[in-house]
């Protein structure tokens, strides 16, 4: 079977929210970390560090924290976001704490230059690598603090960027379709007059 072009991975990738307790072939998940650590970061500095859950009595305790968490996100969000949020079926319940063979607690080391951009593209490297392994994800952001490194027990200056559940989608899990601007919308071309315009694209652009 042919491998998969870049850009079949990147429309192939979505954000899935339901997972199997389907275990995870080690190999995948490490490759995906692999990939994740070939990003490039200011100076090089590497100003991220990936700490794997796995399912166990901390689960429970790191799941408490990302519900209180989203409850007062939630409980703050404006109209529109709430909005998204409904037709999403995004609640503060994250069964994926609990039932996603492993949760990927990615932080940034604040000490470090550009840490914020760098922990990021990681992000986006590692999210994309597991797509290629047949893996599943969703970038999830709750907004933990201190509390949450004593918790597991890391260096209280790193800052959590996001908790990553991985392993296998739920087969029966509703995909809503995710509409996508494309370059004629979301590129600009400054010519040699030193004006803006839109980028007129030559291809077609599927969502
Ligand atoms: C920075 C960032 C934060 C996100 N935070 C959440 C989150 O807290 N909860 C959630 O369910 N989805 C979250 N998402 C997933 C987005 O809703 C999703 O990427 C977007 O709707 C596009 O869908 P797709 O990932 O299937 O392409 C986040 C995505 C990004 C990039």
């Amino acid at each position: 079977m042919a491998e998969p072009s870049l850009h079949d991975l990147l429309r192939r990738r979505r954000s899935r929210r339901r997972f199997t307790t389907d275990p995870v072939d080690p190999a995948r998940l490490e490759r995906a970390l692999q990939a994740a650590m070939r990003a490039p970061s200011g100076a090089n500095a590497q100003p991220w560090e990936y700490v794997l859950i796995a399912p166990g009595p901390l689960r429970d305790r790191v799941r408490q924290a990302c519900e209180t968490a989203d409850e007062e996100f939630h409980r703050r969000s404006p109209a529109w976001l709430q909005q998204f949020f409904a037709d999403h079926e995004i609640t503060p319940v994250k069964e994926f704490c609990h039932n996603a063979p492993w949760l990927v607690a990615v932080f940034g080391r604040r000490d470090l230059p550009f840490w914020l951009q760098s922990v990021w593209l990681s992000i986006a490297n590692f999210i994309l690598a597991l797509e290629a392994e047949g893996l599943h994800s969703l970038t999830y952001t709750p907004t933990l603090g201190r509390d949450f490194n004593r918790l597991l027990g890391v260096n209280e200056e790193w800052s959590c960027q996001a908790v990553l559940p991985v392993g296998i989608g739920q087969h029966d899990e509703e995909l809503r379709p995710r509409p996508r601007k494309g370059p004629a919308e979301k590129a600009h071309v400054v010519g040699p007059d030193g004006v803006l315009r839109p980028f007129q694209p030559a291809l077609p652009f599927e969502p």
